[in-house]
């Protein structure tokens, strides 16, 4: 979908990431390791505009599996959480955004601050805490829920079969 498509399409549309939770693909990740080998492993499935929301409570393992995935394209520069300042930008075989709005204070801010801009690009956008901003998700969003079993182990739930 454009971006005119998108504003034009109807919020039920837009919220259907949410639909889409009750029919997934769950994967148990035991290690921080395997959490970002299943992160890269989606990189290669990953083409430009394709947009990845995270979801999970703080230390679910977000930004673990962005760093998979920013393996995966070959981004050379260190991935760290851009809590403070919500956007980093990495360059790897395509340009990679990569959004934290854990600080966010609600969906407006989202587009306040300008972000639904890269849900439009040529790159590929990861969401941390993607639930504050689920109104602006376009419907081909893959969402990832993150869940804590224990000190170890994490659920994965995709929105669709991600490989
Ligand atoms: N299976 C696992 N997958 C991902 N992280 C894990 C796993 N087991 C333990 N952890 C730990 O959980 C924390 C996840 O941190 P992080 O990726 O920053 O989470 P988030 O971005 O969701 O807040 C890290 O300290 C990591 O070592
Ligand atoms: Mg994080």
């Amino acid at each position: 979908m454009n971006e005119a498509g998108f504003l034009k399409a109807s919020k039920e549309e837009r919220l259907s990431i949410s639909a889409d939770r009750e029919s997934t693909r769950k994967v148990v990740s035991s290690s921080p390791e395997e959490t970002e080998s299943l992160g890269e492993r989606l990189a290669q499935k990953l083409s430009p505009g394709a947009i990845v929301a995270l979801l999970g409570e703080l230390g679910a393992g977000k930004t673990c599996f962005v760093r998979g995935v920013c393996r995966g394209l070959k981004v050379k520069e260190r991935i760290t959480s851009p809590s403070f300042i919500i956007i980093n930008h990495y360059r790897g075989t395509l340009p990679v955004y990569h959004i934290d709005l854990y600080r966010l204070k609600g969906p407006q801010e989202f587009l306040f601050l300008g972000c639904e801009e890269y849900l439009f690009g040529e790159g590929v956008t990861l969401i941390e805490w993607a639930e504050k901003a689920e109104p602006y998700l376009p419907p081909e969003t893959l969402s990832v829920s993150m869940r804590i079993i224990d000190e170890t182990k994490r659920e994965l739930s995709f929105s669709r079969e991600p490989w």
